[in-house]
């Protein structure tokens, strides 16, 4: 089960029903009587007088030896007294930290029968539907996957928090019933009943509360904050999720950078004993070219080259003039997905899924002992043929692909075909932390208005070096906005803030927010800067995201008590639900038949 218990522990966690957890017992305690309280995880008959019962609970199992006339059943909770003795000789456990004990002489009480369960508590449970894990969630918790993972959570959380406070960070608390934000996700809205038609809504973030507490001079905000966004559900997302909120004044990039870091690594080592090194640094345009992705996943190569110049001249009309043509590497030996049994079939689904991402086409090569095999070998020139090889490392075996497109599709493409073919399991180590840092200020342009969008908030700082390039040029402007990766999960993001008006004026003008709109949607929160807004910044990542990496689970609901399920319900309370009409008229509210 989870961790042993050590001695002290033991005693902390007696009370007056029980002496020791179900996962304390040792040789050394032989001969004293104890009382252990839990579940029944097994019996089995032992001849025609005796019964072998495992009892549980969240630290281990105890066998006890009954007599076969007691009644205990799967999951009865029961209270067994009796002696601690040595396992016969050739009946040791050396799988179970108590292995090498067994309780005899047992006296059983049974607190509380139970039910058959809908499932096995135990491992095999993890091939059941998730739905039924979902909807008897707490017999799901009482396996030992479960309990490990809250119990990591839990680890997490408290040495996030003491990192904090080390830095002297002060944890406030922010409202849940706030007014919209504009942070680009859609709202939870909570109806008000004393003002009918007026709506709160569930803060995607605490964003604009924590800078204004910056305004009020509490220097260094943190909280683990709960977070709510109606987005579409994810293995990485849910409605609800927690997240480690900070924002501290008179900084710049590098002090939050360093706070966030020592708080990050403090919270890893807590959860897996080892203390990471220093976390890199990469530029997003870095981690674009190099890895295709603005969350690159450190723990494999086959890393993007570059080969737009070979073909400057080329005849092939597929890569003629093209604006940026790159490639990758799949090697052989490649453990992830098997390239040796490639045949056209794959190779075909391949150029499907590149099309798929964006690509207008996708050219591969078979690295063979005698040269290339490729349906557009006949296209390129030999001394192009020779350069790919080159570029490329390819040794026979291995497979290239390349794409030519402008610069942003043949990254994006071959960075999703990396991660396709390479990726790890999230389970397989080791942690790669990287900081991905001048994220471009905007992103894409609205289809509503045609400006700019913010890339991470209208209220990032722009670089410095590329302010003057705002109007004339914006997507070419750097921010310094900062993302956390981990094994190419995005655990966070943050920046550093706009505090002066002129600045703040600036941005929103490209972003098509005139003075009025600004004052109308921001003036409570951009009103109170002109009282004196230090300078400031910030960041906020993911705790259910990095103790997912962390316990080696590919979805957060893994690391969540009481998630919701992929359509966002949740099968043990059956929310949501109609309301009741009562209460929908005290909110004066009336709801249309769905549109059909
Ligand atoms: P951002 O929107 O990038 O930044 O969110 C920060 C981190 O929160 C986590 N996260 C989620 N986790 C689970 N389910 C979701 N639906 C979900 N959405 C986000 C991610 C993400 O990286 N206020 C800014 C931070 C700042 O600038 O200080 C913010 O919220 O791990
Ligand atoms: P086409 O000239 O469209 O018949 O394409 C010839 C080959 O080149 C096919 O294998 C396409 O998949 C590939 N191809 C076409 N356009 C691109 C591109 N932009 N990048 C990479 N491969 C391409």
């Amino acid at each position: 089960m989870t961790t042993s218990m050590t001695g002290s522990m033991t005693s902390v966690m007696s009370t007056s029903m029980r002496t020791h957890t179900c996962g304390a017992l040792r040789l050394s305690d032989i001969g004293q009587t104890v009382s252990l309280c839990g579940w029944v995880a097994r019996r089995r008959e032992h001849g025609e007088k005796l019964a072998f019962v495992d009892l549980r609970d969240h630290t281990g199992i105890t066998q006890c030896v009954v007599d076969n006339d007691v009644d205990v059943r799967s999951e009865y909770v029961v209270r067994i007294t009796g002696v601690v003795r040595a396992r016969p000789e050739g009946t040791v456990n050396s799988a179970l930290p108590t292995g090498e004990v067994e309780l005899g002489e047992c006296v059983v009480e049974v607190l509380r029968k139970a039910d058959p369960p809908p499932f096995p508590i135990d491992a095999r449970a993890d091939e059941v539907d998730e739905g039924i894990r979902l909807q008897h969630r707490y017999l799901d918790l009482r396996r030992e996957r479960m309990q490990r993972n809250l119990r990591l959570r839990a680890r997490v959380n408290s040495a996030v928090r003491a990192a904090m406070e080390e830095q002297g960070f002060v944890e406030v608390e922010t409202p849940m019933l706030v007014p919209s934000t504009p942070e680009g996700a859609r709202e939870f809205l909570v109806p008000s009943r004393k003002e009918p038609g007026a709506f709160y809504a569930l803060p995607q973030s605490p964003q604009l509360f924590k800078q204004l507490l910056m305004v009020a001079g509490v220097d260094r905000y943190y909280q683990m904050a709960r977070c709510l966004r109606d987005e579409d559900l994810r293995a990485d997302r849910q409605y609800e999720f927690m997240q480690m909120d900070m924002e501290m004044s008179f900084v710049n990039q590098d002090d939050v950078l360093a706070a966030v870091s020592h708080s990050v690594l403090a919270a890893a080592e807590a959860a897996t004993g080892v203390r990471p090194p220093d976390i890199e640094r990469i530029t997003w345009r870095e981690a674009m070219e190099r890895f295709g992705v603005d969350k690159p996943d450190l723990r494999f190569g086959m890393e993007l080259v570059e080969l737009t110049d070979v073909f400057a001249s080329t005849e092939f009309k597929a890569f003629a003039g093209a604006a940026s043509i790159k490639a990758i590497c799949v090697p052989a030996q490649n453990t992830v997905v098997d390239i040796s049994s490639f045949g056209r079939n794959q190779l075909d689904r391949l150029t499907d899924r590149a099309k798929k991402i964006g690509a207008k086409g996708l050219v591969w090569l078979k690295v063979t002992e005698d040269g290339i095999e490729s349906p557009v070998a006949k296209f390129l020139s030999e001394s192009e043929t020779a350069e790919i090889l080159v570029r490329t490392g390819a040794q026979a075996g291995d497979l290239v692909l390349i794409v030519a497109d402008s610069w942003m599709t043949t990254c994006e493409v071959l960075g999703q075909l990396r991660n396709d073919m390479g990726r790890p399991p999230v389970h397989e180590g080791p942690y790669r932390y990287v900081w991905v840092v001048e994220f471009p200020l905007f992103v894409g342009v609205s289809a509503e208005t045609g400006q700019p969008k913010p890339g991470h908030h209208p209220f990032t700082t722009p670089h410095p070096e590329d302010i003057d390039l705002m109007e004339t040029d914006p997507m070419a402007v750097r921010s310094i906005a900062y993302d956390l990766v981990l094994n190419g999960w995005e655990l966070g993001s943050g920046s550093i803030r706009i505090h002066e008006p002129d600045l703040q004026r600036r941005v929103f003008s490209v972003l098509g927010i005139s003075d009025e709109d600004a004052a109308k949607k921001f003036g409570f929160f951009l009103n109170p800067f002109n009282y004196g807004a230090p300078p400031h910044g910030g960041f906020a990542f993911g705790l259910d995201r990095l103790v997912a990496v962390l316990a080696g689970e590919e979805n957060i609901r893994e690391v969540i008590a009481f998630p919701k399920t992929q359509s966002g319900t949740d099968p043990m309370t059956n929310a949501p639900v109609a309301a009741d009409p009562r209460q929908l008229a005290e909110l004066g509210l009336r709801v249309l038949p769905a549109a059909t």
